[in-house]
């Protein structure tokens, strides 16, 4: 089968498109023939070899998919032969990736496409819309009616933010960088959209919510927390999520007599069964029309590596060229 696939960790220029087995589905485990395979910044860290997770070599990259069932193995009970299935979470903590015509996955990762999904579409929303989830709702537990403010409301998970938040009835604000970006925030519901570049982000955000920000998802990997954290309300939560090597100084004195809450957390660190629970509102949201994935860019699985290439100038290097997912088409 072709795949996408490095033997060393490095810059994108060690990664390989050719033949590898097709693999055969373990127990509890589907063969899915893989369509689509959207990027997220944590495949651009784990292929450069910046974040350390266990590998075979050759390892596959992506960890975003949505494809069809073509087999099961033993002991598979929920899916069977031609289901449309979408899922995220591979090519993590030793399990290959998916940028490959063939990915054996264990059935609790798979998740069903709801009807009139496209593939593209289904892959874009993976793992930035259970990031969101479990952000907004495991972690901050958002609710109706309470100020949000996320980031970079055209972004992967700031699209999704935007959108959840939403649909779960909270007043959204998000910034941009470009005029086309914050009209796309608009169409994605949010009340508030604003130029990050140009606006005044605290006089900006007290105006949106005079009594602070109920629920504030970080995206940024340099979060300024001594602006930031005056902003939230008493009781505030703020989502930290992004920015490994960041040493933000905390004004302790606006945080804990204000009973204001820093909730960390990592997707990969959710189960299976936790991940199918945000998977769940996901696929309902899909079909009440509230969630819609967006997808900037695609590329055919020969160009994996400029795709990663695209996808590391724009959310590293921050060019600007990007709204939504960089997808690879694998067929
Ligand atoms: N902890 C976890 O489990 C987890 C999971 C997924 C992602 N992440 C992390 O979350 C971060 C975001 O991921 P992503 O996929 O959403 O990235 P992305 O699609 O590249 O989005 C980044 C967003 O940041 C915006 N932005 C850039 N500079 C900004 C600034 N100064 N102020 C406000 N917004 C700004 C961009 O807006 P414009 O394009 O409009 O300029 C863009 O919308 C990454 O660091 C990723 O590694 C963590």
């Amino acid at each position: 089968m072709r795949a996408a696939y490095i033997e060393k960790t490095g810059p994108p220029d060690v990664i390989r498109v050719g033949d590898l087995p097709v693999p055969e589905p373990g127990p509890g485990q589907a063969l899915v023939r893989v369509k689509a395979v959207a990027l997220n910044p944590f495949d651009l860290y784990l292929r450069a070899g910046i974040v350390k997770m266990p590998m075979t070599f050759p390892y596959i990259l992506g960890s975003d998919f949505a494809g069809v069932v073509e087999k099961v193995g033993p002991e598979v009970g929920m899916f069977s032969p031609g289901d449309r299935v979408w899922g995220s979470n591979q090519g993590l903590k030793g399990r290959q990736g998916v940028a490959a015509e063939f990915a054996a996955i264990d059935e609790g990762w798979l998740n069903p496409i709801p009807e009139g999904l496209a593939d593209v579409d289904a892959a874009a929303m993976a793992m930035v819309g259970i990031t969101a989830h479990l952000g907004l709702f495991h972690r901050a537990g958002l609710k109706e009616g309470e100020a949000v403010y996320v980031p970079g409301g055209a972004g992967g998970v700031g699209s999704m933010v935007v959108q959840m938040a939403k649909a779960a009835g909270a007043r959204v604000a998000t910034s941009a960088g470009s005029p086309d970006r914050i009209d796309l925030c608009k169409q994605l519901g949010a009340d508030l959209a604003f130029n990050y570049k140009t606006a005044d982000l605290a006089a900006t955000i007290r105006e949106f919510g005079p009594e602070g920000i109920d629920v504030w998802y970080e995206t940024q990997r340099e979060p300024d927390l001594p602006t930031t954290v005056p902003l939230l309300n008493t009781r505030g939560r703020m989502v930290l999520m992004a920015g490994r090597d960041a040493t933000p100084a905390l004004p302790l004195g606006s945080f804990y007599p204000r009973d204001c809450s820093l909730l960390g957390f990592a997707m990969f660190n959710a189960s299976a069964e936790e991940q199918q629970a945000c998977a769940s509102d996901m696929i309902r949201w899909v079909r009440e029309g509230k969630l819609r994935p967006l997808v900037g860019r695609t590329f055919p699985l020969a160009e994996a590596a400029e795709a990663e290439r695209f996808l590391e100038s724009n959310t590293i290097g921050k060019a600007g060229q990007l709204a939504g997912k960089v997808v690879i088409l694998v067929d």
